[in-house]
């Protein structure tokens, strides 16, 4: 019998990789995964936990004694809009693994512009065989717009391979061994950029900010003469009918996206057939199951002995 409060799981995941990492999580205290069959009606009142990813919209209604919140992901705001939030601690998942997936999926989207990957496939799709162009990685400066916990790794891993790499955030907040700039640098900051990286979370401030407008304003003098957008943040964050426009009239070079406004993204939408457009479906940087439970747990723990949670939302800023 525990004598501890049970731990909610509702995660939209894969239900296989859920189920392994439960097996062992959580020892001390009842686990209800909320969507395993023999728990979808159950009784919630006096559950103190929750981890969830993409909670369904009476989820708060149900679950009305949560002391604590955890989000599945880094990004939260697949909670932040849900009625009932109640007002108690919201902790986001801040992991290696998660970390160490973004900055491999950047890095390889910054790797496939650099090296004109989508120029070779169209040549082979010809059957063409030619030598395009190689500038190096050092001729080419890379922006990062959302330099927090993903945005400063990939960064590190960006500036090892030789490129130029700046930041952008809110507070403008000083890093070690990169040029950062704060919201009132944007312009500055995008003159230098030649491609660039969306990290950001979605809030109201950050909804639709990469449109037309900016992507004019990015910097044309690196060795292709136009700038490429890539992105992994948030769809919420793009105006895609405006990439779409950019990439045709040659605004953009080409792009990387791994989010999208609508997803999964529609089979009418045209990024589907544009061959200067990499596609991934939300899918650079899952979170490991595994992991997050252990993550969990420590936090549990922590709370349970008095000590501070880690990784908290700050409500008020959306992320
Ligand atoms: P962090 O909270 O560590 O970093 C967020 C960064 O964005 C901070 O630098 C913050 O500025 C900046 N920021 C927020 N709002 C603004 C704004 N209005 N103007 C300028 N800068 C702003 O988050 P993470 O790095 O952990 O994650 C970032 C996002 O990545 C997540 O919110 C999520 O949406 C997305 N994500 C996507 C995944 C995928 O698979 N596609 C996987 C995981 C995350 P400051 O430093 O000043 O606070
Ligand atoms: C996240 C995500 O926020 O996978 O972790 O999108």
């Amino acid at each position: 019998m525990h004598t501890k409060s049970p731990v909610i799981i509702d995660l939209k995941f894969d239900q296989e990789q859920v189920a392994a990492a439960l097996k062992g999580a959580f020892p001390d205290r009842e686990v209800i995964n909320l969507l395993h069959p023999a728990s979808r009606k159950r009784d919630l009142s006096g559950v103190e936990y929750a981890v969830v990813w993409r909670p369904g919209a009476d989820f708060f209604e149900r679950a009305k004694d949560l002391k604590v919140v955890f989000s599945g992901g880094a990004g939260v705001d697949h909670v932040l809009n849900l009625p009932g939030l109640p007002d108690v601690p919201l902790v986001r998942f801040v992991d290696e693994t998660l970390t160490t997936r973004m900055s491999e999926w950047v890095v390889m989207q910054c790797l496939l512009h650099l090296r004109q990957h989508a120029a070779y496939e169209a040549l082979r799709r010809e059957r063409i065989w030619r030598e395009l162009d190689q500038p190096e990685a050092s001729d080419m400066t890379v922006g990062i717009m959302g330099f927090g916990v993903l945005g400063q790794d990939a960064a590190r891993k960006l500036k090892t391979l030789g490129f130029n790499v700046i930041g952008w955030s809110k507070s403008g907040r000083a890093v070690k061994g990169f040029e950062v700039f704060d919201e009132a640098g944007l312009n500055a900051f995008l003159a230098k950029t030649d491609i660039l990286v969306g990290l950001l979370p979605l809030t109201p401030d950050t909804k639709g900010i990469f449109n037309t407008g900016l992507f004019t304003r990015l910097s044309r003098k690196g060795p292709f003469g136009a700038p490429v957008f890539i992105n992994a943040g948030r769809g919420g964050s793009q105006v895609e009918a405006d990439i779409v426009a950019s990439i045709n009239d040659g605004t953009l070079r080409g792009a990387s996206l791994d989010v999208f406004e609508q997803e999964p993204l529609p089979l009418e939408s045209p990024f589907w057939a544009m061959d200067k457009v990499f596609l991934t479906p939300h899918a650079a940087a899952a979170s490991d199951v595994g992991a997050l439970f252990d993550h969990v747990a420590i936090q549990i723990a922590r709370y349970e002995s008095g000590k501070p949670l880690e990784h908290l939302v700050d409500r008020s800023a959306g992320y």
